[in-house]
C-alpha cells in the first residue's frame, strides 16, 4: 500500500480537495486499493468539522464524492505512516519541518506537482475565495502525483 497524506493550515479547504480528487482519480483507474489517501491540518481549529462549504460545493460540482470526510490535525504517528506527505504551501511545509520528528520522509510542496514555475504555493481559498482556481491546481496536481506514483512505487505491479 502507498500512502499519501495531504496538509494544509486548516484542513478543511485544499488538502480535504486535494484527499478527494486523488482518492476519484484512483478509483476511476481501479487503483484504489493500492493507494490511501489522508489529510491533516496544522492548526486545531476545525478538528471534526467537514469541509468548507466552497470546497464541497466544486467537489459536488465536479461529482466528487467526500462522504465522512472530516477535519483532524497532524498527530505524531503520521510521520512513520505515510509514503508522501505533501504541504499545500511553503508556510505549512515550514510548519511542518518545525514539528517533524526524527525519520526520514521526505515532505514535498504540492506545486512541485503542478507544472508552474513560478507559483510555489496552492492560494488559501479560506482567505482568497477563489475555490475554483485552487480546484483546477489541485486536479493537475493530483493528476501528476498518480503518474509518478504509478511510475515509480506502482511500477512493478502494473
Ligand atoms: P485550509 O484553509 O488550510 O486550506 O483548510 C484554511 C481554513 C481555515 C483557516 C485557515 C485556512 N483558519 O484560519 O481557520
Amino acid at each position: 500500500m502507498i500512502k499519501v497524506l495531504f496538509v494544509c493550515l486548516g484542513n478543511i479547504c485544499r488538502s480535504p480537495m486535494a484527499e478527494a480528487v486523488l482518492r476519484k482519480l484512483l478509483t476511476n483507474e481501479g487503483l484504489e486499493d493500492k493507494v490511501i489517501v489522508d489529510s491533516a491540518g496544522i492548526g486545531h481549529w476545525h478538528i471534526g468539522k467537514v469541509p468548507h462549504a466552497g470546497t464541497r460545493n466544486i467537489l459536488d460540482t465536479n461529482q466528487i464524492a467526500y462522504d465522512g470526510m472530516t477535519a483532524r490535525q497532524v498527530e505524531n504517528s503520521d510521520w512513520d505512516r505515510f509514503d508522501y506527505i505533501i504541504a499545500m504551501d511553503q508556510q505549512n511545509m515550514a510548519d511542518l519541518n518545525g514539528i517533524r520528528e526524527k525519520n526520514d520522509v521526505e515532505i514535498k510542496l504540492f506545486m512541485d506537482f503542478v507544472n508552474e514555475e513560478s507559483a510555489k504555493d496552492v492560494p488559501d481559498p479560506y482567505f482568497t475565495g477563489n475555490f475554483d482556481y485552487v480546484y483546477e491546481l489541485i486536479y493537475t496536481g493530483c493528476k501528476n502525483l498518480l503518474e509518478e506514483i504509478k511510475q515509480t512505487k506502482l511500477k512493478e505491479e502494473l
